[in-house]
């Protein structure tokens, strides 16, 4: 479905800049995980359209898992606390895992997955992110790569919904508020 859409009131990123940036961070991870296996590991269900582009532009051999994770907090405030809903298939002792995500709001979702990696003995956790919110972070995290930096505003499409709605957009854009006020 195209992002120009009646619902939205400004697009931010079309699917062409969505596709040449993936190109562009697809040769720095490939490069970045040259002589190293690499798990991808997507946060469901925002990531699934950045995964499915992103591993088919890397060349590195590179096996995937997901996790579904759901933060406590009422509506659309985060609180930090993180609920697994479905974990892991793989074992990540000794891994290299870079986690795949669709967007970084406050940052507290990718904090508290970062460390729950780790404790499980992964080798290595990186981040590669489509989107990130700075003006929304409430903890600071290291991402290593990141897509767009984007306005702290209501964004959909490009795996991002709204009530389950307009994931399947094919670039990101501001949801007129008359949808959802
Ligand atoms: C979104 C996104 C991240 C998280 C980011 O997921 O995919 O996982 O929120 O927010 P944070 O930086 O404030 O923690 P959401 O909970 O909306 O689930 P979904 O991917 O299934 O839509």
């Amino acid at each position: 479905m195209q992002i120009n859409h009646p619902d939205i009131t400004q697009v931010l990123v079309t699917a062409d800049q969505i596709r040449d940036r993936i190109s562009e961070l697809a040769k720095e991870i490939d490069e970045f995980y040259s002589d190293k296996d690499v798990l991808l590991l997507g946060v469901l269900k925002g990531a699934v359209p950045f995964m499915a582009d992103l591993s088919r532009a890397l060349s590195i051999p590179a096996q995937q898992d997901w996790m579904a994770v759901s933060s406590y907090g009422s509506g659309t405030v985060s609180s930090g606390v993180v609920r697994i809903l479905k974990d892991l298939d793989a074992d990540v002792k000794d891994r290299h895992v870079l986690i795949v995500e669709d967007i970084i709001d406050s940052g507290l979702t990718l904090s508290w997955l970062t460390s729950n990696l780790k404790a499980r003995g992964a080798a290595s956790v990186e981040i590669v992110t489509l989107l990130r919110k700075p003006d929304a972070a409430k903890v600071k995290i290291t991402v290593r790569w990141v897509g767009f930096d984007i306005p702290n505003e209501f964004v959909v499409g490009y795996g991002l919904d709204f009530n389950e709605n307009y994931r399947s957009l094919d670039g990101v854009g501001i949801l007129s508020p008359a949808v959802y006020s």
